[in-house]
């Protein structure tokens, strides 16, 4: 069980009386992870991995316990799996363009994806003619469930990639991965998943799901902004190009060569982001003492409320499966209304904040949704079953006073 009130107390922001329900776009930040990055610039700030001084020694130290926190976060085997980055679109992105892509290549992907989970293929398929192949969910489509059978008839001896969600951000549905990354180990193709939904509110573990590659950020999951993560099997890191070359990635350099350094340090280019990946450390061991299994059951329960609320309301279409289907977030229209004047509406009448428009997610709109954009309230572990409330009466409002 959750002590709701407690976590409350660690997050500044909520003392305004503010309804944070925005936690898909990013969460809030815990008093210990701020007081760890202070740390970090009233203590010890230097550059890593550069310095023999004392003060880079210690922001190394803490800097690589860091990245072993998320290691050990994802049952990863070993800090030559973890690339520290800025987001999870970095991550994908890094797949993206360092892969040696040949003409025929085919990459299998859906259309509940997030842009950054999408656009990187549509690009590779117009620089490189790899084929592109989109899986629809089942039927009804409204409900977003991807289908193994499906990804089973598009992935052939071809595929080099499969890039899926994990969780929708607009549906909340719950990928079946583990079946999908099966089929494609058979068929010789590697598995990228867009972790970003996931990671922050279920145990995810990538030797069970065992994928290929996992993206995910920090800034979801309570860490700072700027501060996220891509896992990639130990076996394929010489498959993968560093997107970036410079400073920290080499271990020598001549007027006509270079060797780059092992992993992780070949991919981390320049100065990383050295205080949020200390904060994201901090964000792992508070969530980890909380406990991710009381995470998700805390997060299932609020998901259910929303989700029954919203369906006995009059006017309000929600989008997605039974709440036993999903998990976090609940995407819904009011009547005729505008999703960007329900959100307003929201924020200046109950001070509750959320997100509105395509949620970056625009073939899963047009295709799935068929509206210009939905509501979208997600929840996180210091929401209470007051503020799903509160919500749900609210939009009851909403939709009784103005909508049609
Ligand atoms: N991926 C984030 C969202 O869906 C930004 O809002």
């Amino acid at each position: 069980m959750l002590n709701v009130q407690k976590i409350r107390k660690d997050f500044p922001i909520l003392e305004k009386g503010v309804i944070y329900l925005d936690n898909t776009a990013s969460s809030l930040t815990p008093e210990p992870v701020l007081q760890k990055m202070l740390e970090f610039y009233r203590q010890y700030r230097a550059n890593v991995g550069r310095g023999i001084h004392s003060l880079s020694q210690k922001a190394s130290a803490e800097y690589e316990l860091a990245r072993a926190k998320v290691v050990d976060f994802i049952n990863a085997k070993s800090e030559t799996e973890i690339i520290m980055t800025r987001n999870t679109t970095e991550g994908i992105n890094l797949v993206a363009n360092s892969l040696n892509w040949k003409k025929g290549d085919k990459i299998v992907t859906s259309l509940i994806e997030h842009h950054s989970n999408f656009i990187p293929w549509i690009r590779l398929k117009n620089k490189h003619s790899v084929d592109l192949e989109i899986v629809k969910p089942k039927e009804p489509i409204v409900h977003g469930l991807l289908d193994p059978a499906d990804f089973e008839r598009a992935i052939d001896d071809k595929t080099k990639l499969v890039a899926i969600t994990h969780v929708s951000n607009v549906l909340g549905t719950i990928t079946p991965l583990k079946e999908i990354t099966e089929i494609a180990h058979e068929h010789g193709a590697y598995v990228l998943v867009d972790g970003a939904q996931s990671v922050p509110h279920m145990k995810v573990d990538v030797r069970k799901i065992k994928c290929d590659f996992l993206a995910f950020s920090g800034h979801k999951m309570c860490g700072p902004t700027g501060s996220s993560a891509l896992y990639i099997r130990e076996e394929l890191i010489d498959e993968v190009e560093p997107l970036f070359v410079g400073g920290g990635t080499i271990s020598d350099v001549g007027l006509d060569y270079y060797t780059f350094e092992k992993s992780p340090m070949r991919f981390e280019a320049g100065t990383p982001s050295v205080a949020e990946a200390i904060g994201f450390g901090a964000a792992i061991d508070y969530l980890r003492e909380i406990g991710m299994e009381n995470i998700e059951r805390h997060e299932r329960e609020l998901t259910k409320q929303m989700y029954e609320g919203f369906t006995g309301l009059p006017k309000v279409e929600v989008y997605g499966p039974e709440p036993e289907c999903r998990i976090g977030l609940i995407a819904f229209n009011v009547g005729d209304l505008n999703s960007h004047d329900v959100a307003l509406a929201l924020d200046v009448s109950a001070n509750i904040m959320v997100r509105s428009g395509h949620h970056c997610a625009l073939p899963l709109t047009k295709n799935i949704i068929r509206k210009p954009g939905s509501v979208r309230a997600s929840v996180y572990l210091y929401n209470t079953r007051d503020e799903v409330d509160k919500l749900v009466s609210t939009v009851g409002e909403i939709a009784e006073t103005i909508a049609k």
